[in-house]
């Protein structure tokens, strides 16, 4: 098989990503240019994404991030093989933009288009970034709005494990910081912070999770709510006792994800994990999933939020595999299993 040129785009939230693979049978994919524009900056002022700002930025920046692509990766546009474009779960609006620039684009002309499951994007990221890695492993995807464990036989062989009936981990790190009055997105503000806590381990919060089947991180944001009202008088001047608060409330989240990969590893006998999605950057997760199971992968640091290179590597496995979706409809609700060919 000679080597196809995949171009992906990726608009589900608040990241405009647009990349172009090289993808083959026999090497593995090559990533010839990758552009992601990240909107944080138009949120930050309201303390979230707002949906309607968040399309009409995808709009101004798709055309922008497409030229630069192409003219890094010195591919012509007749030359791409097929266009990858994610379908959901995600913001009505935003998919939008990226399904009709995607449109857009093979309209008149041959290259095919496919959509694609975000969440599976993320799954297969560390595919991408670890050629070496093989099946089966387990993947714990850990992102602003999802937070599921799934064992993966294969691209498109899943079996789900687990999932958050509520908050998902990234929304805990970024509400928690909310509180704590960290700019927008705080996830990774106050993970900074936590990480250089003088470890006086000054305050400790409930293990949760440990009864119930699930994921579920309600009974958690409370217990953090309660305790940064608590502390909020004496954070403001104490610096590292905020330090040490930010230090307890990653534990909690860390421990919590841990617990639930640690049953999902002794009840499936799969010790080989992948940690994708944005909250797979945090060094303290990486280094407590390090011990609990044999063998761990990461996507690169760029492709643990995201990202369009995860979209058009699953579009041309996807492609190869025949399973394509003929109409291409957004799907801001979409889970991973129902986006499959085989169940296992
Ligand atoms: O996968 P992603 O880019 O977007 C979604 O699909 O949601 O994940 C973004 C999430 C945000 O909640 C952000 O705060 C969190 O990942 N995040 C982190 C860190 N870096 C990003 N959370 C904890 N520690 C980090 N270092
Ligand atoms: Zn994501």
């Amino acid at each position: 098989m000679t080597s196809q040129y995949i171009l992906g785009i990726e608009t589900s939230c608040d990241e405009t990503a647009i990349a172009l693979l090289e993808c083959s049978d026999e090497a593995p994919a090559r990533i010839l240019a990758e552009e992601i524009s990240s909107q944080h900056d138009v949120h930050r002022l309201y303390g979230g994404v707002v949906p309607e700002l968040a399309s009409r930025e995808h709009l101004k920046a798709l055309p922008v991030l497409f030229d630069r692509v192409m003219q890094d990766s010195g591919i012509a546009i007749e030359d791409l093989s097929l266009v990858a474009v994610t379908l959901g779960p995600g913001l009505k609006g935003c998919l939008l933009m990226g399904v009709n620039f995607a449109k857009g684009l093979v309209f008149d002309s041959d290259i095919p288009l496919i959509g694609v499951n975000h969440i599976e994007g993320h799954v297969v990221a560390p595919l991408l970034d670890n050629p070496q890695l093989s099946f089966p492993f387990l993947a714990l995807v850990v992102s602003g709005g999802h937070t599921e464990i799934h064992q993966v036989h294969g691209i498109g062989a899943y079996r789900l494990v687990a999932r958050t009936s509520d908050d998902a981990a990234g929304e805990a790190f970024d509400k928690s910081a909310h509180l704590l009055c960290f700019e927008y997105p705080g996830g990774a503000k106050l993970a900074a912070l936590a990480d250089r806590a003088p470890g006086k381990h000054r305050f400790s919060l409930p293990k949760v999770m440990r009864e119930s089947e699930g994921l579920s991180f309600s009974g958690l944001k409370t217990a953090i709510a309660l305790l940064v009202k608590r502390e909020a008088d004496q954070i403001k001047s104490d610096e590292e006792r905020k330090a040490d608060l930010c230090a307890a409330i990653q534990e909690s989240i860390v421990d919590a994800l841990c617990y639930k990969l640690g049953k999902a590893i002794k009840k499936t006998g799969i010790k080989r994990v992948c940690v994708t999605g944005g909250v797979s950057a945090n060094a303290s997760l990486r280094k407590r999933v390090a011990d609990i199971a044999e063998e761990v992968y990461f996507p690169a640091t760029l492709h643990c939020m995201d990202n369009a290179a995860m979209i058009a590597y699953l579009g041309f496995h996807k492609y190869r595999m025949r399973e394509m979706t003929t109409e291409l409809d957004i799907f801001p609700r979409w889970p991973i299993e129902t986006a499959l060919s085989v169940q296992v």
